[in-house]
């Protein structure tokens, strides 16, 4: 895949970041919102005094939540201009930073930072152990990431599914790679592992796993919409990992 042009760029295309955020804002109809936030926020634990590095940051939402919870720092980097524009409005009077970077050219200094997270950004690098080698090599002892991917049943194989997704098909599975779908109005390159290959890739940079979730729907999230919270417990959407520097 080499050439190929980096997952934040599709974000730039016409329209894609406008219609990715409104999807994710959209509160209980967002999967983000139901099932992913809920798992992320548990996971998230003590922040107080915290130096914070998002990676595929987005908008930065998360930036406050932070900055609220005491976190000492936040940096945010994304790669697409786009998503730095909505960051740079959201972080606005804040103490919180982002800078446009990709991903896979991620590095810093020893002890740079206390707590890595990134949100359904991994699933757009190739090649993730590189990544969290050196996510691995900036955090100080003790240091910890927490991320989230597109859940491996969803990137093995598209199923065609286009409006309310109620089942789906898992297939290819163990074939490790990239993957194309129709998603947000365009064509963007997934890379599919299984939750296994997540799990290898973080061991061996050296973290401690420690914890797997899969991000079960959160029921008070549904504003009592039982149809739209029976549909969600069908089928799994993300897949959330967390690790420890030792
Ligand atoms: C699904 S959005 C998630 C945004 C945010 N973390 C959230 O949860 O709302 C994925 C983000 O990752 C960024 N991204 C994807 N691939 C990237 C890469 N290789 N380097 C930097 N950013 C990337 C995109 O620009 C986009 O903002």
């Amino acid at each position: 895949m080499t050439g190929t042009k980096r997952g934040g760029s599709f974000y730039d295309a016409p329209q894609v970041a406008e219609r990715y955020l409104g999807h994710r804002h959209s509160g209980a109809s967002s999967p983000n919102h139901v099932m992913e936030e809920p798992a992320f926020l548990e996971e998230l634990g003590e922040v107080t005094g915290l130096r914070v590095l998002d990676l595929g940051c987005g908008d930065a939402a998360i930036a406050q939540v932070l900055l609220d919870a005491g976190c000492r720092s936040y940096l945010g980097l994304d790669g697409s201009a786009a998503m730095v524009d909505a960051a740079n409005a959201a972080l606005c009077g804040t103490a919180g930073r982002v800078e446009m970077a990709d991903i896979e050219d991620f590095s810093a200094p020893p002890s740079s930072f206390d707590l890595v997270v990134s949100r359904l950004a991994f699933h757009y690098v190739e090649d993730i152990e590189p990544v969290l080698a050196a996510l691995h090599g900036c955090l100080s002892p003790g240091g910890r990431i927490v991320f989230t991917v597109v859940h491996p049943v969803l990137t093995s194989h598209d199923s065609g599914v286009r409006d309310k997704r109620t089942s789906w098909v898992v297939d290819d599975y163990f074939l490790q790679g990239p993957r194309e779908r129709e998603w947000m109005g365009g064509t963007v390159t997934w890379f599919h592992r299984t939750i296994e290959d997540y799990v290898v890739a973080l061991t061996r940079s050296g973290f401690s796993l420690s914890s797997l979730r899969e991000c079960a729907p959160c029921e008070a999230r549904f504003a009592g919409d039982a149809d739209e919270l029976a549909r969600r417990l069908r089928v799994p959407l993300f897949l959330l990992l967390s690790g420890m520097r030792a």
